[in-house]
């Protein structure tokens, strides 16, 4: 099927005044695109035209198959359809409501694993068990998209990367990249490349307390050293980030350039959030306002200082 679907070009918006010291904050308005509200929109149109045209996946003979801790899947739902496919979702439990009830509205099949404590990991058996086999009413094979590993994935979102270098201030230096930390597509696959362009960039990413994967994997123990208890892996609030018991390739592979974690505790960012709606008009959902949250807490340090965060998503989406 011919498409004429667009996604990204996204607006890159300063919020004057929110950081102390003299430091400039901009946010990339992911929140924006057109067709489901999340950098997700990249990824899915892309993969899925690839995959087409490659000839791996065709509407007539493939249902497309993935698991997501959120705004990946509504994406998937949203683009998955116009493109004329079947789509099924596993999706765990403990995920915005309204995030699984657009889905199933927009014609998904979503299963949800029973295993809440286990979080996306607990969606991966279901994931396993269907990969490849044929849907009996129709014949059609489950065709897992893994967006997470997809080898094409980073092409997906290189435009976000070139966005942000066309759209900073001409002779501005981008001194803090600060994204969530999910599962690497909009933190270390974009930092590559802006990191080529501003090589003092520091890559600064965030994720809950209460489940701090990523930290873990890169200071193993330092958690506990320092809050005097081991890391709890708990679900949390911070949607779309830190997803526990899931090997994400490309944040596994991108430690590296990862320069430093910031842990937010799930009551800390809903003053920001009524902040970012009061005196900007901006409402987001609770991950974009924990990174302004953490530009905040860095600024305090800091003086004369680029900052760049992401807006994921709108809070109508919660
Ligand atoms: C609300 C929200 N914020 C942030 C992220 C993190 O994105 P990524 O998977 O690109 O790291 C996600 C991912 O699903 C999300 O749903």
């Amino acid at each position: 099927m011919k498409t004429t679907l667009s996604a990204g070009v996204t607006r890159l918006v300063e919020l004057p005044g929110i950081l102390s010291n003299r430091n400039r904050l901009f946010v990339k308005m992911e929140c924006d695109n057109p067709l489901s509200g999340s950098h997700y929109d990249r990824v899915y149109l892309h993969l899925i035209s690839t995959l087409q045209t490659e000839g791996k996946i065709n509407p007539k003979t493939h249902i497309l198959l993935e698991n997501s801790s959120g705004n990946a899947a509504l994406a998937l739902a949203v683009i998955g359809k116009k493109f004329g496919y079947s789509v099924t979702l596993v999706l765990p439990p403990n995920i915005p409501p309204k995030k699984i009830e657009l889905c199933r509205q927009l014609g998904a099949e979503v299963i949800l694993s029973q295993t809440q404590s286990q979080y996306v990991s607990g969606t991966l058996p279901l994931i396993l068990g269907l990969k490849g086999t044929r849907r009996a009413s129709d014949g059609k094979e489950y065709f897992f998209l893994n967006h997470s590993a997809n080898k094409r994935t980073p092409d997906a979102m290189a435009p976000f990367a070139a966005e942000i270098i066309q759209d900073f201030p001409s002779g501005a230096n981008l001194d803090y990249f600060v994204p969530a930390l999910g599962n690497g597509t909009s933190s270390v696959l974009p930092a590559r490349l802006l990191k080529a362009r501003f090589p003092s960039m520091r890559l600064i990413g965030y994720e809950s307390y209460d489940a701090p994967v990523v930290y873990e994997m890169k200071h193993p123990g330092r958690f506990e050293a320092l809050f005097k208890h081991p890391p709890k892996f708990e679900p949390h609030l911070l949607f779309g980030t830190s997803a526990f018991g899931v090997d994400f390739k490309f944040l596994r592979e991108g430690l590296d350039i990862i320069d430093g974690i910031q842990l937010v505790h799930n009551n800390e960012w809903a003053p920001v959030q009524a902040q970012l709606e009061s005196k900007f008009g901006y409402r987001v959902g609770p991950t974009s306002a924990a990174g302004v949250l953490v530009t905040q807490r860095i600024s305090k340090d800091v003086e004369n200082k680029n900052f760049l965060s992401i807006f994921y998503d709108s809070s109508s989406l919660y």
